[in-house]
């Protein structure tokens, strides 16, 4: 046992780790004898207390970016909320009690770190790092790093700007129903149009689409109106940019962009958790989690076969976490 100020540190702890690439739900085990991990003089060690799962994590798992990766054994998970336990020599933002979030691997596919959030503790840079905001639960914060970051880093990139109209496609999953968020809220859209399958419809409009366009019974690229700005949740690049105005963006984060459409990987920051923490705690943004969003620790296969059907509603969330 290791120990900083009043907090004890198990020096061996709880993680799910894949020792070789396949299927999550078949190469995923629960392992009680993983060394806690050591930090950096950069890192924190955080108290994982919710961990969020994106597709990435699953994709990573079935070798999508094998070539960049590490090599296994990996504990998967990109997004945490917790609990500071101890800091190293140059942390200069955190102390140890913090509640902190955020998206814990800078580069997504760039040899993302070994050891993930789906485990008792995370080893962190704090300039990945963000205070909780006070009114989000740790589920709630967990939810949202590496969705909103790159919605947010799409709409600068589309470069987003009040009075612009947008087409968000995949308006329903984490990424989409924070960027029909963001874009309304933050950067002033004047117009935000949204798809989803038909179930969905209500909840785009509640997340403040103005319209709100059921891919199951028409084409967003067939519609007369166009947009400024195209965002591709989904990998519908092609037709992406039929439903862009002459001159305007399209930001694709799924599937291979076809030009003019540009492809982006997210690039993790704090800084931008912190710049959108007053619209949270404003509940101008909120979380959006899935209804049979939340898994107990020892349920994270289940919650990898749920995000896997790809029909989520905003966001998995892993808790509690022992
Ligand atoms: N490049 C990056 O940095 C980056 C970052 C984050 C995510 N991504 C990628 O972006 C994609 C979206 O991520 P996510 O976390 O938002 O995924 P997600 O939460 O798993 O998305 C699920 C949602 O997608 C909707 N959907 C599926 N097919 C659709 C279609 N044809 N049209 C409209 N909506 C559709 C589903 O709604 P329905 O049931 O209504 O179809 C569901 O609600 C994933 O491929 C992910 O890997 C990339």
């Amino acid at each position: 046992m290791a120990s900083d100020s009043n907090v004890t540190i198990p020096s061996k702890i709880k993680a799910w780790v894949y020792a070789e690439r396949g299927n999550p739900v078949d190469v995923l085990k629960l392992d009680s004898d993983v060394r806690v991990p050591e930090i950096k003089e950069d890192q924190v060690l955080v108290k994982v207390v919710a961990a969020a799962l994106n597709p990435i994590d699953f994709k990573r798992a079935l070798g999508s970016f094998k070539d960049t990766d590490s090599p296994p054994p990996i504990v998967p998970g990109y997004d945490v909320a917790g609990v500071v336990v101890k800091i190293g020599d140059q942390v200069k933002k955190f102390k140890v009690g913090d509640e902190v979030y955020g998206d814990i691997i800078e580069k997504a596919g760039d040899h993302p770190k070994q050891h993930g959030t789906v485990a008792e503790y995370t080893a962190v840079e704090e300039r990945l790092l963000a205070l909780k905001p006070k009114n989000l639960s740790f589920v709630e914060a967990a939810s949202l790093p590496l969705a909103i970051e790159t919605a947010y880093e799409g709409l600068e990139r589309a470069g987003f700007s009040p009075g612009k109209s947008i087409l968000v496609l995949g308006g329903a999953g984490g990424v989409g129903s924070l960027l029909i968020q963001l874009a309304k809220e933050v950067f002033g859209a004047s117009r935000v149009a949204a798809t989803s399958s038909t179930g969905k419809l209500d909840l785009l409009k509640s997340l403040g689409a103005d319209l709100a366009i059921d891919y199951t019974k028409e084409n967003f690229e067939d519609l007369s109106e166009k947009f400024d700005v195209v965002y591709d949740a989904v990998g519908q690049s092609e037709r992406a940019v039929r439903a862009v105005k002459e001159g305007g963006s399209v930001v694709a984060i799924a599937g291979a962009a076809t030009p003019p459409a540009v492809r982006f990987t997210l690039t993790s920051t704090g800084s931008v958790l912190e710049k959108l923490n007053p619209f949270l705690e404003s509940q101008k943004i909120k979380p959006l989690i899935d209804p049979k969003g939340t898994f107990p620790f020892s349920q994270a296969l289940e919650a990898f076969s749920y995000l896997q059907t790809g029909r989520v509603i905003g966001k998995i969330v892993i808790h509690p976490i022992p």
